[in-house]
Order: C-alpha cells, then structure tokens, then sequence
C-alpha cells in the first residue's frame, strides 16, 4: 500500500489528516503517514469527588492526569464490553485530542478512527454522525482494528488475534473481516492485573479495583514487567517448586520498599488459556483460535494457520505465541504464529498507513456525502 502524494491530490491545500485507535483502555493518536501515534493516553475521564478542589469541581478530568489526582476522582466508564457506552465522554475525550494535542482544524481535516471488531452498526452510525456534526469533518472513514493490523504487517489475509483491554479474534480474508468467524474472548488487560492481586492479595484484591489507585497501577507494572507464559504449566510449576529463588523477581516500589513475585508470574497469563480459573465459562484462546477457523471455508482455513497474528498490549507476555503455537501445532502441525516487534502499536500503524492510501480517498465518506445521506450511507463504504 504505497502513500499518495497528496500534493499531487490536493494542490496547494493539503488538509490534516487524522487518525485515532480507539481503543477502550488507551487511546493512540497522531497523523496519517506516522509510523507511531504521537500521543498515547488512558481512555478515561473523572470528575472530582467531594474531596477534590472546588475549584475544579465542574472541570472533566482527562487521561493521564486522573492518575495523579486518584484519591479526588470518581472514574465514569465510557465503554462497556469494548464498545463506546457514553457519548458524551468520548466526546470530551476527543475534543481533547484533537484540539488540545493533535491541534487541528477539524473542518479542514480528514479523519480515520477504528473500531473494533463486531462493533454494532448503531455505534458506527453514532461516531459518523458526531464527526460531521460535531466536528464539521471533510472527510471520515472507518477501520476495524484486525483490518488495521494487516495493513500494517503489508498481508491481505492474516489471522488476526488482539489482546487490549478486550481480546478479539478475528480472520480477515483478503482484507475483509469475516464475523461470522469472529470470536471474543472475555478476558483482558484487567482481569489479568485483577487476578494478579487476586493471587498476591489471597482473593482480597476489592480495594485494587479502582483503576487509578495506586495500588492498581502498581499491580499493573508488576504485571506488565514480570509475568510470563509457561510453555508448559505443569513444568514450570515443578521448576518453580524446585528453585522457587530462580522465579523470583523484585520491585522496587521505594528506597526502603520492594515487592516479591514467584509463580505468579507465569500463572497470572494462564487465565488466557484457561478462563475456568477465574469462574469464566469460556474456551480458552488456543481453542478459541481453533474454533473461529472452523468456521471459515475449507479452501482458505490453510492461510490463516500459517498466518496467526497478535497485536495489541496484553499481547507483550514473552512466550504467548510459543505456548499459543504449541497448542494449536496439535491439531495443525504447521501453524505459525507470529509475535512481531511493536505489536502493541500494530493497529495503530496500520491504519496511519491506510490513511494515507488511495483506497482511504476512494472510500473517505465526505461531508457533501453526509449531508446528502445522512449516517447510515456508512455502511455502504465500509464493508
Ligand atoms: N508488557 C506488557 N505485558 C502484558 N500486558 C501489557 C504490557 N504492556 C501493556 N499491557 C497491557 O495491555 C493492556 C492495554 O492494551 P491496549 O492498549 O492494546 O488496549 P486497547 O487497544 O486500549 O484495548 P481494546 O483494543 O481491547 O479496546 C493493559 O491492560 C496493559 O496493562
Ligand atoms: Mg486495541
């Protein structure tokens, strides 16, 4: 997917061009053609609770700097199960991007923002309706994020499997998302830093779950920085009981202040593979993985084997593909899956790129479009 010149496209008024992932625990933005977004931010917006200043009471709270003021805020969700539930935070929270940090001039500018997959038609309507009458937009367009990552890995079909704070699976056969195959796994980013305190805490982790205490995020780093996947359970576990010195890891929180993990380490992701410890009534990813290509038709289910893709943050535990590979290489001796550098970004990049290719032009629904068919015309261009 070469890049156009927009020059050549646009003479002498080439407008912005924006993109946005989305996505329901941080947000990544910047312009089309980037290869990283330029600003990263928690999707989350607070209000001051009655500790907070008074002067600040009526003020929305914005992404990262609810961390730095947990103890005054009241968290309120914007999205639920992955999709947008509260318009009018998303709202706010992209006022914020676009012109507080991106700083652009919305009724010059085109603009991609992603979904995700399975994303009820009424939402996408919805986001259509608040960029061309809210923002006054030139142009919009659409990307669902297992379509964004092929871009990114230059592949038009590819097994697609995102861990965020959600995890989808998605094939995506010559650049179309198949949803008929699609699954979700209802497990995620915080269940597993749940689970973590679950484990250190012996099931008294109630007062982690605000996201923004400091309790929270510090189970968070714990996660992100030590947890891994066992090739085998039953191995490690033997191992770990062995030379449970070789397994342990510290944090140090402060001067006169560590923290100790052992085997949560690697039982922390095992809740990917088995969702039963935790009381979810679900397969886990590996024969969720098995069951989606099922679905899909025998002459192309070879492509998406050999083809096993992730993305997204909670896709970074070291050796998720060589345990996910193994699982899968017992009913599909071939199957490769691939853990690419940056994948956390891979959404994002993908659709930078998208946006600035001639197909984007050729789909980009424009305000002339909108005015004339309202929100609904959508569906007809993304597909
Ligand atoms: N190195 C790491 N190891 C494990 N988990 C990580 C790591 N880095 C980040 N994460 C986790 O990734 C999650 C966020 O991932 P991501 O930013 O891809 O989500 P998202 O795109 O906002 O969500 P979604 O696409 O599901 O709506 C968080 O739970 C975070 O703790
Ligand atoms: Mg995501």
């Amino acid at each position: 997917m070469e890049p156009i010149d927009l020059k050549n496209y646009f003479g002498d008024e080439i407008p912005s061009i924006f993109v946005i992932d989305n996505g329901s625990y941080s947000l990544k933005a910047g312009f089309a053609g980037e290869t990283i977004p330029r600003f990263e931010m928690p999707n989350i917006i607070g209000k001051m609770n009655h500790k907070g200043l008074k002067s600040k009471k009526q003020k929305n709270i914005i992404g990262n700097e609810c961390y730095s003021l947990s103890s005054f805020i009241e968290l309120t969700e914007t999205f639920e199960n992955g999709k947008i539930k509260n318009w009018e935070n998303m709202e706010k929270i992209w006022n914020h991007i676009l012109f507080d940090e991106l700083k652009i001039v919305t009724e010059e500018s085109l603009g991609l923002i992603t979904e995700s997959p399975l994303t009820p038609k009424a939402n996408r309507e919805k986001v259509v309706q608040i960029i061309f009458e809210t923002y006054n937009l030139r142009g919009f367009y659409y990307l669902i994020t297992a379509q964004a990552c092929l871009y990114s890995i230059k592949k038009p079909t590819a097994f697609i499997i995102e861990i965020g704070k959600s995890c989808y699976l998605t094939p995506v056969y010559d650049t179309y998302c198949l949803p008929h195959a699609t699954q979700i796994l209802n497990i995620g980013g915080d269940d597993l830093t749940k689970y973590l305190g679950n484990l250190i805490f012996q099931n008294q982790y109630s007062s982690f779950q605000s996201k923004i205490s400091f309790e929270y995020q510090l189970l968070q780093k714990i996660k992100e920085e030590f947890c891994y996947v066992a090739l085998d359970l039953n191995e490690e576990t033997k191992n770990f009981e062995k030379n449970p010195e070789n397994f342990e890891k510290t944090l140090e929180i402060s001067n006169d202040k560590n923290f100790k993990i052992g085997k949560e380490r690697f039982l922390v992701p095992e809740i990917l593979f088995n969702p039963s410890i935790i009381n979810r009534n679900s397969p886990g990813i590996s024969s969720l993985i098995l069951k989606s290509i099922e679905r899909c038709d025998i002459d192309i289910r070879d492509d998406f084997y050999h083809n096993i893709i992730l993305a997204g943050g909670s896709s970074l535990f070291p050796f998720l593909e060589n345990r996910i590979e193994k699982e899968i290489r017992c009913f599909f001796p071939d199957a490769q899956v691939f853990a690419l550098e940056n994948r956390e970004n891979l959404v994002w990049k993908g659709a930078s790129m998208y946006a600035r290719s001639q197909t984007f032009f050729d789909k980009c629904y424009t305000w002339e479009e909108y005015q004339e068919s309202g929100p609904s015309m959508i569906h007809v261009k993304v597909f």
